[in-house]
């Protein structure tokens, strides 16, 4: 799959968290793959001077990363292709992908993402436009359709395959499902099965023996993670392990700090240190529950806004643990988390 092992195991695109340091800790782990945030084509197509800080870090790719695909956003075939060249000029990806999933009512309000699978014929010239524009693979991420009485993603999937796409990923939900409700996974399989390409299933896995599961029943040749990753991203070598038929580790205590503060020093490394430093409180909230104490850590974190006194905070809170030989997690004070709580905005 031209970089990619089949099966294969990705890090599923994830607006405001996959940015380079969060996808160099997922590599790390053993992802076989991982795309970008998505890239506005509007933007990134017309820009004329420097583009914006903000803008440029969405682009950004670490030494460390492994096989990267950079997402386009947009329903205006020339800035799609545009936007295709420029990204193909950067010299840094290996793919460019093309989003056709995402529901969030600000993106398709103006009829670009999943809205696109209302408008199929719209959404082949894209296609088109993009294929023709790079000499990179091309991939499409869609979901099934934008509701159940309009299931496109079966007719979209034909022509990637036509165009010489590299692989498809679909989120076995509608648009209207947004990210709840059942996976159709009857639905994924007689996709897989419906073209040449190969297509990866996404949607709703939990763990690393979800993900195998989730691969044996769709027929697929891979699996795309999304939400799970971003509260367990060693999952990718959690599957590994589970293929090689080795023991899953506990991750307990210092793996966990150690992960948060090599994440927060990447992240310092293409963002400014307090913005930074502000985001780790949403990944920190992830990784530290069911450790003790670790609710008047995420307190003390409000008053954090460099690096230094985030390392300090977690250093010694784990010197805590270890001395008391607590480095556990105590399943008692999990809050009972579900994935239906990140959405996109
Ligand atoms: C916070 C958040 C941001 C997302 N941003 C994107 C995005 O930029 N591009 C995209 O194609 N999908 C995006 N998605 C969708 C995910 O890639 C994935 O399809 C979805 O979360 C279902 O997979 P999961 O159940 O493994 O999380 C986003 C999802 C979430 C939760």
């Amino acid at each position: 799959m031209d970089g990619l092992p089949n099966p294969c195991f990705v890090l599923a695109p994830m607006d405001g968290m996959t940015h380079a340091s969060f996808r160099t800790i997922c590599f790390e782990y053993g992802a076989d793959g991982a795309t970008t945030e998505m890239i506005q084509s509007l933007a990134l197509g017309r820009a004329k001077k420097r583009l914006s800080a903000a803008f440029a870090e969405t682009m950004i790719r670490y030494p460390d990363e492994g096989n990267l695909a950079a997402q386009l956003i947009g329903r205006n075939p020339a800035m799609m292709a545009e936007s295709a060249r420029r990204l193909t000029a950067m010299e840094r990806f290996d793919a460019i992908d093309i989003n056709m999933g995402c529901p969030a009512r600000k993106v398709v309000g103006s009829g670009n993402g999943a809205a696109l699978m209302k408008e199929p014929e719209l959404a082949i010239e894209v296609m088109r436009a993009v294929r023709e524009a790079t000499v990179l693979p091309v991939r499409l991420k869609m979901r099934l359709g934008w509701d159940a009485e309009h299931i496109t993603a079966p007719q979209l999937a034909r022509a990637a395959d036509e165009l010489g796409f590299q692989s498809i990923v679909v989120h076995g939900r509608t648009r209207t499902q947004m990210y709840s409700g059942d996976v159709n996974v009857e639905a994924l399989r007689e996709l897989c099965a419906s073209v040449r390409i190969p297509v990866l299933a996404n949607g709703g896995v939990t763990c690393a023996e979800d993900a195998l599961a989730f691969l044996e029943k769709t027929g697929a040749a891979g699996v795309s993670i999304g939400r799970a990753a971003l509260k367990q991203p060693w999952v990718f070598d959690d599957i590994r392990r589970l293929r090689a038929g080795e023991a899953v580790p506990k991750r307990l205590a210092p793996e966990r700090v150690r992960l948060l503060i090599r994440l927060a020093t990447l992240a310092c490394g293409h963002r400014p240190e307090k913005v930074a430093i502000s985001e780790m409180r949403k990944f920190s909230g992830w990784l530290l529950p069911g450790l003790t104490g670790y609710r008047e850590v995420l307190l003390a974190l409000n008053g954090i806004a460099d690096l230094e006194g985030y390392r300090r905070l977690l250093e010694g809170y784990l010197n805590g643990l270890e001395r008391a030989n607590d480095l556990e997690v105590h399943p008692e004070l999990t809050p009972e988390a579900s994935l239906d709580t990140v959405r996109q905005r």
